[in-house]
Parts: C-alpha cells; sequence; structure tokens
C-alpha cells in the first residue's frame, strides 16, 4: 500500500486518524506542517512586535522576519525581486485587489475575459468591475476534457481585451490549464494578465519568470501555510500600473488633512497591520517545502491521483467531471444526489467536499446542481483511499 514520508510532519493527521476521520479536503485548506506549528508558536511566545513602525528591538526583528518571508516567497516563485511580492490576507483579497487597483485603465466597452471553470473569487471581481466600468465580461468556454479551449480563445481574445484573468488548475476539473497560449494571446493583444494559482501553487513549482504573467496569486492556507496571507505577485512593471486601493497607515509616504502620496508596491498595498505571524509562518512553510525532495513528492501525488481514479472507475454510473490529472477528482453518481452520499461518507468519518465548490457557474454549464470532490494532499496514502472507498461502497448500499 502506497505510504506517504511526509504524513508523520503533519501532527493533525495523526490526531485525525485516531478519531476515525479522514481528510481528503486539501483543494479546501491543507492540513499544516509542524514546522509551522512551530513557527507560529516561536513568533508569538518570543513578543510579537509590528512592523515597519518602531525601532525597538522587537520591533526590529518582527521586520526582519517579515521581510525574510518575502524574500522566501520570491525565490519560491523565482520573482525578480522581493518587491514584486505583495502580502495580502487571501488570494481572493489579492483578486479583488487587481479588479480595483486595475479599475482605472477599463473604458466601456473594453472586455475581460475569464473562462468558465473560474471558482467565484475569480469571476465576482471581475463581473462586478465589469458592471462598474460599462465594460463587457467575456467568459472562454471549455472542451469536452475541461480545458479552456484555445480556438475559441483565439476568436474571444481581441483587440478590446484589457484584461485575462484565468486560473492555473480547476478546484472542480483538477487539469493544468493551457496557460502559455491563453497568455500569449492576450499579450499579443497588449492585455494585463492574471493568474490564480490558489490550487495551482500547490502542485510542484512555479517559475514566474517562464511563466511571465503579470500578476499571479495565491493563498497560504492551501499550501500548507497558514490562514489569512495570501501572496500577489506582479511584475514590477506591472505593479506600477496599480493604483492604491486601501488607504491607512504604514502605505502612506506624506499624510496632510487634504492631501497625501502613498508608498510604491509592496508596502503601498498593505496598508494597515498586516498578518505578521502568518506571514513569518508561511516562510516557514516554505522552508519546510524547500527540503522535500520535490520529485518523490510529485510521484507520490501522482500515484496517489492514479489509484483515487482507477478506484472511482469501478464504480457504475459515476461520472467524473472533465480529464483530471492531478491533486482531485469531482464526480458524480446517477440516481444518487451528492448531499446524500456527502452526509454517508461523512458519518463514517471521510471529509470530502459536495455542492458546488464556489463555482455555480460552472455547475451550471455541466448541467449538475453539485458534486462531491476528493482532494488530496502529500501527507494522504493508500490507507486514506482504502478508507474512502470503503465508505463509498457502504454509502452505495444504502443509497441505491
Ligand atoms: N476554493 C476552495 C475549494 O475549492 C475553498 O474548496
Amino acid at each position: 500500500m502506497l505510504c506517504s514520508p511526509w504524513r508523520s510532519d503533519f501532527p493533525a493527521l495523526a490526531i485525525l486518524e485516531a478519531q476515525g476521520q479522514t481528510y481528503l479536503d486539501s483543494a479546501a485548506t491543507a492540513q499544516k506542517p509542524q514546522a509551522l506549528i512551530e513557527s507560529l508558536t516561536g513568533y508569538y511566545t518570543s513578543g510579537t512586535a509590528n512592523v515597519h513602525r518602531a525601532q525597538h528591538q522587537a520591533a526590529e526583528r518582527a521586520t526582519r522576519a517579515f521581510e525574510n518571508a518575502r524574500l522566501k516567497v520570491a525565490h519560491w516563485l523565482n520573482a525578480r525581486s522581493p518587491t514584486e511580492i505583495l502580502f495580502t490576507h487571501g488570494a481572493t483579497e489579492a483578486l479583488n485587489l487587481l479588479a480595483y487597483g486595475l479599475e482605472h485603465l477599463l473604458q466601456p466597452d473594453d472586455e475581460i475575459v475569464i473562462s468558465a471553470l473560474e471558482h467565484h473569487a475569480n469571476l465576482l471581481p471581475w463581473q462586478q468591475l465589469a458592471q462598474r466600468r460599462g465594460a463587457k465580461l467575456v467568459v472562454l468556454p471549455l472542451d469536452k476534457d475541461g480545458l479552456i479551449d484555445l480556438e475559441s480563445a483565439s476568436r474571444l481574445i481581441g483587440s478590446r481585451t484589457r484584461l485575462l484573468a484565468v486560473s492555473q488548475l480547476s478546484n472542480v476539473l483538477g487539469a493544468w490549464q493551457p496557460l502559455t497560449p491563453l497568455l500569449s494571446l492576450a499579450k499579443t493583444q497588449g492585455a494585463l494578465t492574471i493568474v490564480d494559482g490558489a490550487q495551482g501553487v500547490v502542485h510542484g513549482r512555479h517559475d514566474m519568470q517562464a511563466l511571465a504573467c503579470d500578476f499571479y496569486v495565491f493563498s497560504g492556507h492551501k499550501l500548507y501555510g497558514p490562514e489569512g496571507v495570501g501572496v500577489l505577485y506582479g511584475r514590477d512593471e506591472s505593479l506600477l500600473k496599480l493604483k492604491h486601493w486601501q488607504f491607512g497607515g504604514e502605505m502612506v509616504r506624506i499624510a496632510e488633512y487634504q492631501h497625501a502620496e502613498f508608498h510604491a508596491a509592496p508596502l503601498g498595498f498593505e496598508a494597515g497591520t498586516p498578518a505578521i505571524g502568518a506571514v513569518i509562518g508561511l516562510g516557514a512553510t516554505l522552508d519546510y517545502l524547500s527540503r522535500q525532495d520535490a520529485t518523490a513528492v510529485a510521484a507520490h501525488e501522482q500515484k496517489l491521483h492514479s489509484q483515487l481514479l482507477s478506484g472511482l472507475s469501478a464504480y457504475s454510473g459515476l461520472r467524473l467531471l472533465g480529464k483530471p490529472t492531478i491533486a482531485l477528482a469531482c464526480f458524480t453518481i446517477d440516481g444518487v444526489h451528492h448531499g446524500d452520499l456527502a452526509h454517508l461518507l461523512t458519518e463514517q468519518g471521510i471529509a470530502v467536499r459536495s455542492g458546488s465548490h464556489c463555482a455555480q457557474p460552472l455547475m451550471k454549464t455541466l448541467g449538475i446542481d453539485g458534486a462531491i470532490r476528493v482532494s488530496l494532499g502529500l501527507y494522504n496514502d493508500g490507507g486514506d483511499l482504502q478508507r474512502f472507498f470503503s465508505a463509498m461502497d457502504r454509502a452505495l448500499e444504502l443509497l441505491q
């Protein structure tokens, strides 16, 4: 049976297992490594202090650790400089920042292009921006495998396109999207490109200089890091296009009653006290991940995913959504409501997600009102899958 050498690095897994729980919902949020827990404990027990403000020792220590985390994120993404890394409170906030920060570039009848598989976080900020500016939201359709259809994209991305915002890896369909040709189509038209890396960042390393998008966002908590911190990567020259959006302490250089001047990125986009402990914890999580053998992690994830797909293929009436190639599988079963199945799985200690997965328009496109999603982390193993399939068998016996 497939074992995970990383499982023991995540203390919650043993606790959940002792409670009879099997965690298969890492695409929603991941469990945390001991390295992160120790970093958070260390930060909170050694005396907290605010960053970029005071000169006392604790403040200097906190500021150094905070900026060191920025360097680690820059290194993880192969950004050209730490000034290309902005901390937000999550991927959703990063996308909202972009939708406000780029608003001034849009004129009525300009077009914002997204795809049919977007999570609400990469749909609603653009939909609302389009409405505010009288712009048009263009939705790229999917092909039969659940990939953004390139032929349609080459027709729909045109001279009115100002922004292209697409996911790297769908949280429902689990397949890498054809980013390189999509980004190149948008660039040819002079549009800015935004990649939602919330799911993709977890699997492998992604080189921003090679990807060459203008902006890339992700959340710490899905990458085995803490909640409350997200990252907005932006090329230095693309960040210059952003208008400030949240105003307050530390983002301002000169403040007068009737006038203010603001810092450039990154500080100019980090108004107020940031999630200091979480940012430092994200840095510690990246240190932990950097110490692992990336090839071994990728091989483990692939094996586990193949075993998941092969186990699912044995169920009659099971319909897989798209052609997932990594990390997750979303499915429906003929004659079985996903909510009923999720309920019976939950009763047997299986943690999967069910429903519309924050992608209601995609569900509608697929002609369903929801699905079950099994998603994997590097700590999952063959035992987790075995318990899942036994629970599926028992649940389906009751339901069918
Ligand atoms: N975006 C997260 C998910 O897909 C919450 O579950």
